[in-house]
Parts: C-alpha cells; sequence; structure tokens
C-alpha cells in the first residue's frame, strides 16, 4: 500500500511578516522547481497565515495552523475557531502537539473535541502523540502511545481527513533524534491500534509522521522506514535550504 509521504513544517511560535513571506516565497518556488513525490505543507503562527497564504499562491504547498478551538464562533477570547482557519485559507491543523499538551494542559478528550470541529469545519488534522523521556526509560513508549491515539482521534477520522505524528517529547528540539528502528517500532504499533480503532482499511491508508530533530542528515533514514509516511519539522522547516533538502530525500 503506497501512502502519499507528507513534509510539513511547523514553524511553532517563529516568524515575522517580513521573513516569513520571504521563507514561504522561497519554498514554493523550490518546490515548484523540484517536483518532490511528496505533499509540502507549512504551519506559520496565526498572525502570518494570510501573509503566507499570500505568498504560497500559485504552487502546491498547502498551508496549515498550529491550533484552533473547539467553538465554531463566539465569547471565546484569544481563540480561534476552525471555521476562521479555513476562511483564511488554511487546508490542516496542528492538533494536541505536545507543547500544547504541556503549556496548556490539552487533555486527550480536548484534542479529540478540536479534531472534531476541524474535521466539520472542512480542515483535515494532524494529531500529534509522543511519550516523554521518563515514560520511555520506563518502557511505556508503545502503552503510552496507544492510549493517546485512543483517546485524541476521533471516530469519524478517515485516512484522507486525518494524518498522526509521532513526535517522541524528549527528541523535540533537543536535536536528539529517535533511531529509524525505535521510530519504526512506534510507528508500527500506532498503525495497529488505529486499526483496532477504525478499522484496517483505514489504518493502512492513514499517514503517521515523524517529528523531533528531524534534518537533512537524518531524513533518509526514518522516511526509508515502512511506517513513516512523512515528517513534522520544527527548527530544520525554518531555513528553506534545510527543509528542501529534506523534501528532496523523498523517494
Ligand atoms: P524539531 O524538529 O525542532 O525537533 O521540532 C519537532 C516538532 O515539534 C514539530 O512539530
Amino acid at each position: 500500500m503506497s501512502r502519499k509521504v507528507l513534509i510539513a513544517g511547523n514553524w511553532k511560535m517563529n516568524g515575522l511578516m517580513a521573513d516569513s513571506q520571504a521563507l514561504a516565497k522561497e519554498i514554493a518556488v523550490k518546490v515548484k522547481a523540484l517536483r518532490p513525490n511528496a505533499e509540502v505543507l507549512v504551519c506559520p503562527p496565526f498572525t502570518l497565515l494570510t501573509t503566507v497564504k499570500k505568498a504560497l499562491r500559485g504552487s502546491k504547498v498547502m498551508l496549515g495552523a498550529q491550533d484552533c478551538s473547539t467553538f465554531d464562533k463566539g465569547a471565546h477570547t484569544g481563540d480561534v475557531s476552525p471555521i476562521q482557519l479555513k476562511d483564511a485559507g488554511c487546508d490542516y491543523v496542528i492538533l494536541g502537539h505536545s507543547e500544547r499538551r504541556t503549556d496548556h494542559k490539552e487533555s486527550s478528550t480536548l484534542v479529540k473535541a478540536k479534531a472534531e470541529s476541524a474535521l466539520n469545519a472542512g480542515l483535515k488534522v494532524i494529531i500529534c502523540i509522543g511519550e516523554t523521556l521518563d515514560e520511555r526509560k520506563a518502557g511505556k513508549a508503545l502503552e503510552v502511545t496507544s492510549k493517546q491515539i485512543k483517546a485524541s482521534v476521533p471516530s469519524m477520522s478517515t485516512a484522507s481527513n486525518t494524518v498522526i505524528a509521532y513526535e517522541p517529547v524528549w527528541a523535540i528540539g533537543t536535536g536528539q533524534t529517535a533511531t529509524p528502528d525505535d521510530a519504526e517500532e512506534v510507528h508500527a504499533h500506532v498503525r495497529k491500534v488505529l486499526a483496532e480503532k477504525l478499522g484496517k482499511g483505514v489504518a493502512t491508508r492513514m499517514r503517521i509522521l515523524y517529528g523531533g530533530s528531524m534534518k537533512p542528515a537524518n531524513a533518509a533514514d526514518l522516511l526509508a522506514k515502512e511506517d513513516i509516511d512523512g515528517g513534522l519539522i520544527g527548527g530544520a522547516s525554518l531555513k528553506a535550504a534545510d527543509f528542501m533538502e529534506i523534501i528532496s530525500k523523498v523517494k
């Protein structure tokens, strides 16, 4: 079963208008020239969505946000609704990133509710899961990720509207990457849990991305693994050259 690789850049809380516009334009031009065998997505902060959308015009590079509300509209100061994201031109929204689970105490139940709202608004979702270093050391990586999948992924998820991102918390922004074999072990396990939850057909076609210090030097080995269907890239997605080099590793 061949799954289209997705390379997604999570810009996190980085970028101002001018540099982000330049970065998005450079990515758009280079992706057009490279014509990679992968889908490409960039996820800037809310304030830059419109600017980046304009900079990507005419290219196949897609736009995503990094979070959304469970509500469609109303008295929810500081929140942004999935309908607003769709209106701003977003294709995707990242949900349940470990930085949100930690900084904003987001539970898997909340992540699932956000995913349902986003899917109802016509967005695609990238649902993030991953164990902490303590959990890994205690041999609980598979148990923790199973629980997160079961509680965070809505039953309305399909292979075309939902992507999973496995991001071991200890590998995010640390320069410490999971070995391809360690990552593959979790990815294969996640696919098994998805099959129990959504059926084998959906699980076989659903993409599972790896995230956590993915960079040009390790991307090819990670992407070569059977159940690794792309990357969710933080730091290396902020430099067009590095991001493009990762994209160019897709076979
Ligand atoms: P880094 O690539 O900077 O480790 O970040 C990964 C990540 O959290 C992507 O969502």
